[in-house]
């Protein structure tokens, strides 16, 4: 079976997830699935987080679903236990990583420099989050870190949409993208539960025209 990991750079896209009411998870989740994307990493920004984690999970198994915005081990607990397959944070915690790695839970900490990347090397971490990516530089600054670190693959995160997805996908070091605009939380609060089919659709789209020899 593909693991996680893999399952994640296949797809190209995390779409990153806040929601405010653990009952739009469900929809959200089948919107996802039905544009193509069966992916989300559900953010602890709110306290909705866990209760959706949960839902998705008994109910739409086929979901790859992880944590996101894990902040402390306590979080991570909490999200392996409604059934977070992955975990992924916003900067480098090597006690977090250290958790994950001794229960073999995909993690993708998140990095800003090349001291940041030094540091998850040491873990033997090989793919990780780049963010926030457009604002430390995005695409030119990605090409830059991967010529000393040219075995790091990138989830380059933070101003990724449509725009500038497939200029993203087409460098080698990215493993995939993260972002939030094929479910921003005023679709999911709004029930534009269509809508999100339409821009995960879109998304998966761009995916298959930037990498044709995985499409
Ligand atoms: C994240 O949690 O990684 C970012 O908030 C996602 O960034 P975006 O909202 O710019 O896509």
């Amino acid at each position: 079976m593909e693991n996680t990991l893999a399952a994640l750079g296949r797809l190209g896209i995390i779409p990153i997830v806040k929601i405010e009411r653990a009952e739009d998870a469900l929809p959200l989740g089948k919107a996802l699935i039905a544009g193509g994307l069966p992916c989300a990493e559900i953010t602890f920004r709110t306290g909705a987080a866990a209760q959706a984690i949960q839902s998705l999970s008994s109910a739409c198994p086929e979901l790859m679903l992880g944590a996101g915005t894990v902040l402390t081990i306590e979080q991570a607990e909490t999200a392996v236990r409604a059934g977070a397959r992955f975990i992924v944070a916003p900067g480098f915690d090597p006690e977090l990583v250290d958790w994950c790695q001794a229960r073999d839970l995909p993690v993708l900490p998140g990095v800003a420099t090349a001291s940041e990347i030094s540091a998850a090397l040491k873990k033997r971490l090989k793919v990780l989050k780049f963010f926030p990516s457009e604002m430390l530089g995005g695409v030119a600054m990605l090409k830059a870190l991967s010529g000393p670190f040219v075995d790091v693959k990138f989830v380059a995160t933070g101003g990724v949409s449509s725009a500038n997805l497939a200029t993203y996908l087409a460098l080698p070091c990215v493993y995939a993208c993260g972002g939030s605009w094929m479910v921003e939380s005023k679709l999911i609060s709004g029930g534009q539960f269509g809508e999100i089919t339409r821009l995960a659709a879109q998304a998966c789209a761009i995916v298959r025209q930037a990498r044709p020899a995985s499409a």
